[in-house]
């Protein structure tokens, strides 16, 4: 694995590859790898010929009292991972100028009316922060494809609505989301719970699968949301959020609403967010 830490090196890297045929595939990530990261790759290799990883903590997708600081970062081990994956070319900038250069201007990207909703709501700005690094990211490395992992529903559904008009070619995929065994979606966040948390946690998962299961015994869509809440706070995981909307991300008024669909919750323990979903 080539592992580069400028724009120049990147540059030179992607020139070599650029000079041999086939698809370059990136997997754009914020580092401390799991399980669901590596799914990511994985994916990419059965895509592309070459594969390439960024890692990059983004500051403009942090709020002023968020993790940006304590994020966990564990470079050493993401390297060892990357290179047991195969992946081909590690980007990580050794500081933010290499990705926003003080020479340009950043181009800063608005998220719109459902960057305010949902996570937007209760993190603003941080959909503006995260189109405006992909963004970066794809001018950067100029991908034929990009996966992203399902647990980031909104997330993946903004960087397509974004891609769709700058970045064309650019192939998005998304990657399945990738569970614990007791049901818990893999994130970095998952480090900051106790294990009593972390067993707690896994009640997001089963109330999103008791939810699903009420919508398709068509149960009246209020009352199913309702009793989500009632059963997330009786876990004491405290709901920020508990929505069905439709595979884009539009409010679904009617009750027995037969397209693709997504049930989402975000709910908070101990100061930790964990967000998940399940599409049917
Ligand atoms: O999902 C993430 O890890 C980040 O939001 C991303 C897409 C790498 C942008 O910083």
């Amino acid at each position: 694995m080539v592992i580069t830490r400028t724009r120049e090196e990147l540059y030179k890297t992607l020139d070599e590859f650029f000079k041999q045929p086939g698809k370059l595939a990136l997997i754009p990530t914020m580092g401390n790898l799991h399980d669901g990261h590596l799914s990511l790759i994985r994916l990419a290799k059965l895509k592309a010929s070459k594969t390439i990883t960024t890692i990059f903590v983004n500051p403009l997708q942090f709020g002023k009292n968020e993790d940006f600081k304590k994020y966990p970062r564990t470079e050493n081990l993401d390297i060892e991972k990357l290179k047991k994956e195969k992946c081909d070319i590690l980007f990580i900038p050794s500081n933010s100028e290499e990705v926003f250069s003080k020479y340009e201007k950043v181009k800063n990207l608005d998220s719109g009316i459902l960057g305010s909703e949902l996570c937007g709501k209760i993190r603003p700005g941080h959909f503006n922060g995260v189109l405006t690094v992909v963004n970066k990211l794809f001018e950067l490395i100029n991908p034929d494809i990009a996966v992203f992992g399902a647990k980031d529903y909104q997330q993946q559904i903004l960087i397509k609505k974004m891609a769709e008009t700058l970045h064309p070619k650019v192939n998005l995929i998304k990657a399945p989301i990738v569970r614990s065994k007791n049901g818990v979606a893999l994130s970095s966040r998952n480090n900051y719970l106790s294990e009593k948390e972390f067993n707690i946690a896994a009640n997001l998962f089963k109330c999103l699968k008791r939810s699903v299961n009420s919508y398709q015994k068509s149960e009246e869509l209020e009352e199913i949301l309702d009793n989500a809440k009632t059963f997330l706070t009786s876990k004491k995981l405290m709901p920020d959020y508990f929505e069905l909307r439709d595979s884009e991300l539009n409010y679904i008024s009617k009750n027995n609403y037969k397209g693709d669909k997504v049930f989402l919750g975000s709910v908070t323990i101990n100061n930790t967010r964990l967000i998940d979903n399940i599409e049917f």
